[in-house]
């Protein structure tokens, strides 16, 4: 079977992060996006996994080349000369999806999180016979996002792109599993899957949806990043606690990496993932946050609710909390205080952020 991501975009509300790399090579719970949907793609038999790229294509496959002989999964790029939207792309990957054999193949937005269950949907997928399916889930906020009505058996009546008024609260997951038949709609040129496509599949009554087992999150913006390592956390302590860390300085459902170095009297978690080659210095209070590869934190600084971007270092006893974004490389002295905002890579903090806003 085949797969192909949508990862274009510039990822302009991770930003920082994603001024250093792609936004799907972006780290989450220690490792890049991306490859949390390339491997559970490749647990269910995929063995392509094509990339529908607009924008800086050799970061991308120089990166994930070396993930291509440690898993055993063909990457390759299709890049787009213009954006081409979330359809668009489809059609100029046609002869890569199509590989004769008449399977589905699959198709995934770049920032969801998720358990994957990819192979019920391939189960759901055969037992209904239409063209495709669509994986959902419930949300609050219905408004941000495709709503999708549909009836019990999953067989999708409306497919409405970003509402304006309360059509439903399920929504489109970006997790897609479609006929080959499905690229004779695409034609290759700026087109929405979401507002082109999927209405008329639904219209010809071959559009199926199907419920998400276990937790969902669009993981493209701050916030949202936070509360899915939550959710992604707790998601992991019921399938494989032996992950998490253990010990009398550990809270709740943490990710330590195994290079990472921890002090004496830290208190760590609920809800933290600290990467590789990190430096937890004594006396260090984390919660709800995520340290990125090469992070120092010196002793009795205390972080939650924040992303500390790769190889920054965070002074003593400074405080650093509500959704406080450190780029790639940034250091921040000693006894300093941030109650927000977001910081651009390679920056020095040498006085205090006390309401959101951009240090540049
Ligand atoms: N190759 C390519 N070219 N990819 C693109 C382009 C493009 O021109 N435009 C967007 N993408 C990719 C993004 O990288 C992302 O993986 C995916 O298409 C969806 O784009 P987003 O910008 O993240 O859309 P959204 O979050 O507002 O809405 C989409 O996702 C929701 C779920 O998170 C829609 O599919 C909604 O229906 C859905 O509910
Ligand atoms: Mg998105």
């Amino acid at each position: 079977m085949k797969a192909l991501i949508l990862v274009g975009g510039f990822g302009t509300r991770l930003r920082p992060l994603t001024l250093s790399f792609p936004k799907p090579l972006v780290d989450f719970a220690n490792k890049p996006m991306i490859l949390h949907q390339i491997e559970a793609l490749k647990d269910v038999g995929v063995t392509e996994v094509v990339l529908a790229i607009n924008y800086r294509p050799e970061v991308m496959l120089n990166f994930l080349k070396d993930f291509e002989d440690k898993l055993g999964i063909k990457i390759t790029c299709s890049q787009e000369t213009e954006p081409l939207g979330t359809a668009g792309p489809l059609a100029l990957a046609r002869d890569r999806l199509m590989d004769g054999s008449g399977e589905p193949f699959f198709v995934l937005n770049s920032d969801v999180i998720s358990e994957y269950p990819f192979a019920e949907l391939i189960q759901f997928h055969k037992s209904h016979g239409g063209e495709a399916t669509i994986m959902v889930t419930k949300v609050d906020e219905p408004s941000k996002y495709g709503v999708v009505v549909m009836d019990e058996s999953g067989k999708v009546d409306r497919f409405v792109e970003k509402p304006k008024v309360f059509v439903g609260n399920k929504i489109n997951a970006g997790i897609y599993l479609l006929n080959p038949s499905v690229l004779d709609r695409i034609e290759l040129r700026p087109t929405s899957i979401e507002k082109e496509v999927f209405p008329k599949i639904a219209a010809d009554q071959k559009l199926h949806a199907m419920v998400l087992p276990g937790f969902w999150m669009d993981i493209g913006q701050p916030k949202d990043y936070i509360t899915g390592l939550r959710l992604y956390l707790e998601s992991l302590r019921k399938k494989a606690s032996s992950k998490l860390a253990t010990g009398s300085h550990i809270v709740g459902n943490v990710l330590v990496h195994e290079n990472a170095v921890i002090g004496e009297g830290c208190l760590i978690g609920p809800d933290v993932a600290i990467g590789p080659g990190c430096v937890i210095e004594s006396g260090v209070r984390l919660s709800r946050c995520t340290v990125m590869r090469g992070v120092r934190i010196k002793k009795h600084a205390c972080i939650s609710s924040s992303i500390i971007g790769w190889h920054s270092t965070v002074g003593q006893w400074a405080r650093i909390e509500n959704m406080t974004i450190l780029g790639e490389d940034v250091h921040v002295s000693d006894e300093i205080y941030s109650n927000g905002g977001v910081v651009l890579p390679h920056k020095e903090i040498k006085s205090s952020i006390l309401k959101p806003e951009i240090v540049m």
